[in-house]
């Protein structure tokens, strides 16, 4: 048979199967097919990420009769040098192993979520999961599923559904530098039980690519789902590397689209806005706060500051490798400038030189990697590990993602001094983070290419030391001796005055404040003019 022929009678064979089974059915096992147009854009695209013309290691862990087998196939039968998949249900997996009986493919007629999936390692793995909702898994996969996602270190929610399982799951199965590629309900990108999706995209792979159909252009008329594909590839995350967000049209033709660094990602609550285009409507808002530019987050809560943050020169005798030590700024006390300057390798260049261990490995990978590292953490096992903060995290050295951010706000201070000032504000150019006796201010995304034109970022700094400490103090809390404080919150409520004559263009959209932002601040200027 051709391999057209193939699809023919692939396609047959899926109309047969979903005919002879109820509706009800089909919903208990998210039996619903991939059209064929899709998958074949789907395969096309995750070949153009996996590049050159090696071998192709495949795995469909969902497969149905094989829409993505068969599209792969077809784009390119001569390089797939083996193929895997899972079909939980006999109903489908019987025919299909007999359609693909000539070919490479592996087809288990087995559950997934229960297989042995270190046995297999693919180089593309492209899926289209079970879409079952939470209510709808029984109590004993529940179980299975928490006690398995516990010992691989992730926390799901119980509302997540079988397909965020899948995905988790099936990152066993990939080789270095896999390419894998997911057709998933896509409000996993804005509720909270996507948490656990959006963590491991950002932290334990490199994210690529989220391509959000349009939900009026319903891509599976009869599940009536909105759905994305997700690209990642089984490789290190590099904070500075882009993934792209698309929306609307199809994979190949996406009606928008937009890159956001991965660094950024980690701080932007609801993915599904991404793409969404910024109206280029001007309003003249009297009023903008500094929320509506920045988002602002408190410095990370360590667990032992003692512990966790080490000098250079301590990092140096107990011969700690680089690779778990990100720089971080000493306390407000130790700088003296505002203006924090950064050598050529992004280190502040300051008189205290601060790092904070910050591991996310497990102790056997961690052991091989940095063994002085291991000793030292192993010390603090039965003291430091125990604290109120560690205790909750998973491993309990690892610490929160706060990326460097180019403003910083001092999170406490006296007032009265003629000295010193209440707020401290801090322009930072160097790569150090900051622990939790800061706020950290990063821009919203239309300010964030603002600031890269010459001068802009240095004016909102002016703007922001000029801001008077009564609106300050007004917003925050005060406690016994005139120490006052700010939350994120309550900074993020403080007024910009005088923004729109740094930035003069402002649109207000879903409520929220963007900058309509044309590339330069002069296209800013002119937009506004
Ligand atoms: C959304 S369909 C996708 C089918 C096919 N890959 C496609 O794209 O057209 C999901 C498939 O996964 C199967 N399935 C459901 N639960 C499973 C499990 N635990 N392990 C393996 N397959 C499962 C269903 O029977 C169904 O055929």
């Amino acid at each position: 048979m051709t391999l057209l022929e193939l699809e023919q009678s692939r396609r047959i064979l899926q109309e047969r199967c979903d005919g002879e089974r109820t509706q009800l059915e089909r919903n208990r096992l998210g039996q619903f097919s991939t059209p064929f147009d899709l998958a074949v854009a789907a395969v096309r695209e995750s070949l153009r990420y996996l590049g050159n013309d090696s071998p192709v290691h495949f795995l469909d862990p969902a497969f149905g009769t094989g829409a993505f087998y068969s599209a792969l196939r077809q784009e390119c039968d001569g390089r797939v040098a083996s193929a895997h998949g899972f079909e939980i249900d006999s109903h489908y997996g019987a025919p299909s192993m007999q359609l693909w009986r000539n070919t490479a493919l592996d087809l288990r007629i087995a559950d997934f979520i229960r297989a042995d999936r270190k046995s297999i390692s693919a180089n593309l793995l492209i899926c289209n999961p079970p879409y079952v909702r939470h209510h709808h898994l029984n109590a004993n996969d529940k179980a299975y599923l928490r006690q398995t996602m516990s010992q691989l270190g992730f926390q799901v929610s119980g509302l997540a559904g079988l397909y965020c399982y899948f995905m988790l799951l099936a990152h066993e199965c990939l080789a270095p530098g896999a390419v894998s590629a997911w057709l998933v309900p896509s409000e996993f990108m804005d509720v909270n039980y996507g948490d656990v999706l959006k963590q491991y995209l950002l932290e334990r792979v490199s994210l690529l690519r989220v391509h959000r159909f349009d939900p009026n252009e319903v891509q599976f008329t009869d599940a009536l789902v909105s759905s994305a594909v997700v690209w990642f590839r089984n490789a290190k995350p590099r904070p500075e590397d882009e993934a792209t967000f698309s929306f609307g049209g199809s994979i190949d033709r996406s009606a928008r689209q937009t890159k956001r660094t991965l660094s950024t990602l980690a701080l932007e609550p609801k993915w599904t806005r991404l793409a969404e285009p910024v109206a280029p409507m001007l309003v003249h808002n009297p009023r903008v706060a500094l929320g509506d530019i920045f988002s602002i987050k408190r410095g990370i809560a360590t667990g032992d500051n003692g512990f966790f943050i080490v000098s250079e020169q301590q990092a140096q005798e107990l011969g700690f490798s680089r690779q778990f030590l990100r720089p971080i700024l000493p306390s407000p006390r130790y700088l003296r400038a505002e203006e924090i300057h950064a050598d050529k390798d992004g280190m502040p260049m300051i008189d205290k030189k601060l790092f904070l261990i910050d591991c996310r490995v497990d102790e056997e990978e961690l052991s091989r990697r940095d063994p002085a590292l291991f000793k030292y953490l192993k010390a603090g096992e039965s003291s430091v590990a125990n604290g109120y903060i560690c205790r909750s995290r998973s491993p309990w050295y690892s610490q929160e993602l706060r990326p460097p951010s180019p403003f910083l706000c001092t999170y406490m201070g006296r007032a009265g001094s003629e000295t010193q000032q209440t707020f401290r504000f801090f322009h930072n150019h160097s790569a150090a983070t900051a622990a939790n006796v800061y706020l950290l201010l990063y821009p919203h995304p239309g300010l964030r290419n603002a600031i890269e034109s010459p001068g802009v970022a240095e004016r909102l700094f002016d703007l922001l030391r000029r801001i008077p400490i009564e609106k300050m103090t007004g917003e925050g809390r005060v406690y016994g001796g005139g120490l006052h404080k700010l939350e994120p919150r309550e900074l993020a409520n403080v007024p910009m005055d005088g923004i729109k004559d740094v930035l003069p263009c402002l649109t207000l959209k879903s409520a929220q404040m963007h900058f309509a932002y044309a590339g330069t601040a002069e296209n800013a200027a002119a937009l506004a003019s």
